[in-house]
């Protein structure tokens, strides 16, 4: 197998060759210390003077930043090393020398580093978030697959809206109107009665205004769906799966981590289950610590990070009343002015990653509902016969994955959890 920087440690004492960019460099008289990425990870070369010639010497000492090469190098074993391992080059080949390159070791401003986004990703701590949110991935499908749910794709182009009209992006289809998706859900409801248990993972839009450190206007969202599954049992799901998740950026991302100076003390304790607690009961503690929030109104940032802060660990908001609430939510029958739904908000204050509830399946509430929204049997028909055939309890949701990948690596703005972030004011790259 090639050699690649993440797996140098297999190659100690061996002769190895790979292709690499130089991130930085340093030098003092006869030695120089190359630091070297291929993508997989990050390995200081010590280049000697005496061991490959004063040319080679020279050419090395001014290698401009992210000048690509192939390099030749014995592994050797390092413990300073955070992959504890070094490279002693014995050679390499330029492949380019790059011009000035944009992002130097010095500080630059956000604007900027966004500016050069295709450039920054290479960065260490850009690098270790983009691979903690791979890792999230891959530990959302092993999760599903295990608990016997496949994945269905929703379209991204709708004729309709799943959250609500106001934040749509609307487009043509040739003569017709249409929209990008908000939400997979209705779609996976149909799935699900399909498929008893399915999860989608694609992009969602937002047509938001919103410009805080939790809003994306492009955002990722995993939205699994359940028949026969009542409110009760999506929350216990919903647990499993964000411990799971936790455990595994903890299991396989330690590196990472570190990188991002994370503190994973605050990670250990994320096991299932997860306290709950009633709308009302937050609201009466926002009260009481002064927060001027009432009955029916829905909850801002500063009072989900209050909520969040009373627990160490993520925390479900149940209950909350119907007329803040989407649409297709079912009442709660021992209170009828709430939903059975809940989200779920993330320590520290990140903030709701996930949004869910158990779904209306009762054709005749079904069709109340569609009354009151205004929602026309012609566009929504397709949604109503999924009460009228075989109807059954079902319940789901959604966790948003730029939200949930900035709580477990501690990162500040979502804007840093995608590759290439679309925010209110930006489209570039
Ligand atoms: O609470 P939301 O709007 O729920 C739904 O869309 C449901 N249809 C999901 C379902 O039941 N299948 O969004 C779900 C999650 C939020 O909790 C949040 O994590 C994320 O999606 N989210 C956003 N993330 C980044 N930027 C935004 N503008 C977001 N809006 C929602
Ligand atoms: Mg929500």
């Amino acid at each position: 197998m090639k050699a690649t920087i993440e797996r140098l440690n297999q190659y100690i004492g061996q002769e190895v060759r790979f292709g690499a960019w130089l991130a930085n460099k340093r030098s003092s008289g006869k030695i120089a210390f190359l630091q070297l990425r291929d993508g997989t990870g990050f390995v200081q070369g010590v280049i000697v003077k005496n061991d490959v010639g004063e040319e080679l010497f020279a050419q090395a000492k001014n290698l401009p930043q992210e000048s690509s090469l192939y390099v030749d190098g014995t592994v050797k074993e390092d413990d300073r090393s955070p992959t504890g391992v070094e490279l002693q080059v014995t050679g390499f080949e330029i492949i380019q020398e790059a011009e000035a390159y944009p992002i130097t070791p010095k500080e630059h401003g956000t604007e900027f580093l966004m500016d050069n986004r295709h450039l920054w990703m290479r960065s260490r701590k850009q690098h270790a978030l983009l691979r903690i949110r791979d890792e999230i991935i891959q530990a959302t499908y092993a999760f599903f697959r295990e608990n016997q749910f496949i994945k269905v794709d929703p379209p991204i182009l709708t004729g309709s809206s799943a959250e609500g009209t106001t934040s749509l992006f609307h487009t043509k289809y040739f003569d017709e109107d249409a929209y990008l998706s908000q939400s997979g859900q209705l779609y996976m409801e149909a799935a699900a009665l399909a498929f008893q248990r399915v999860f989608s993972f694609g992009p969602t839009f937002r047509a938001e205004k919103s410009k805080t450190r939790r809003h994306l206007i492009e955002f990722w969202m995993i939205e699994p769906e359940m028949a026969f599954c009542d409110h009760n049992e999506s929350l216990e799901i919903q647990e499993q799966y964000v411990s799971h998740v936790v455990q595994a950026v903890l299991a396989n991302c330690r590196q990472e981590l570190t990188t991002l100076e994370r503190d994973t003390s605050k990670l250990e304790t994320i096991q299932a289950p997860f306290p709950r607690i009633t709308y009302d009961k937050a609201v009466e503690m926002l009260q009481e610590a002064g927060y001027e929030v009432s009955w029916g109104e829905d909850f801002g940032a500063p009072h989900e990070t209050y909520i969040a802060e009373q627990f160490q660990k993520p925390v479900f908001i149940t209950n909350y009343p119907l007329e803040i609430k989407a649409f297709y939510m079912k009442p709660d029958p021992d209170y009828p002015e709430t939903a059975l739904c809940a989200d779920l908000i993330a320590p520290e204050g990140y903030g709701e990653i996930i949004g869910g509830s158990q779904r209306i399946d009762d054709p005749q509430l079904m069709k109340q509902r569609y009354e009151e929204h205004n929602l026309s049997e012609e566009a929504y028909g397709w949604y109503l016969d999924l009460r009228k055939y075989g109807t059954v309890p079902h319940s789901g949701f959604g966790l948003g994955l730029e939200r949930t990948v900035g709580w477990i690596a501690g990162t500040e703005h979502v804007r840093e959890t995608i590759p290439f972030p679309r925010l209110l004011n930006r489209l570039y790259p």
